[in-house]
């Protein structure tokens, strides 16, 4: 499919608000995809798409998952949400056609996970940088300066900020974003 496909039925299956989020995702997957050497045009896809299954209420998620082979962790029965990467990733799979790599940057966009590829890294960091975010649950000014110059030291900087303020407001802290971090930070030290 090309980007307009997507972006059209992406359009429907969103909020104007989410929807202008995936707009910005796409835009900055774009230029992150130029400065570090990944196809643009699959960046944009992924970013576009990223978010589609946002938008299903919790037994939505939670129904589509157990009709279509998704398993559900521990964290995930309590906190259904979590599940809209995965589940995007297989609309995006069915639907749109994106392959493998394609499919496992919108299934880790939330979490992040240990030996993440290029395009992951690019969508996580565009999913929590993009020019629309707001809020102040991390130094997002930072993560848009650092996300230009290392991709590696942006993800330690936002698992960090987010294992900080998961702390302070009692939230759980999912294992796979500390897998992230740790393996970025055992491959920086092991180089
Ligand atoms: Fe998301
Ligand atoms: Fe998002």
């Amino acid at each position: 499919m090309t980007y307009d496909e997507i972006y059209q039925d992406v359009q429907k299956r969103l909020s104007e608000y989410r929807f202008t989020h995936s707009i910005g995702v796409a835009k900055k997957a774009k230029e992150l995809a130029k400065i570090y050497g990944v196809d643009e045009e699959v960046a944009e896809k992924v970013g576009i798409a990223h978010d589609l299954a946002k938008e299903l209420s919790d037994t939505e998620m939670l129904n589509y998952a157990n009709s279509n082979n998704i398993e559900i962790d521990e964290i995930e029965k309590q906190q259904p949400d979590l599940l809209h990467g995965k589940i995007a990733a297989d609309i995006a799979k069915k639907e749109y056609g994106f392959n493998e790599d394609m499919q496992n940057a919108i299934k880790w966009h939330t979490t992040g996970r240990a030996n993440m590829s290029k395009l992951e890294k690019i969508i996580y960091i565009a999913d929590k940088t993009e020019e629309n975010r707001k809020g102040d649950r991390f130094d997002l000014e930072k993560s848009r300066e650092l996300s230009k110059q290392d991709l590696d030291k942006t993800i330690i900087f936002l698992i960090d900020e987010f294992i900080i303020y998961g702390i302070k407001n009692e939230r759980i802290i999912h294992p796979c974003s500390v897998s992230a971090r740790n393996y970025l930070l055992f491959t920086k030290n092991h180089k």
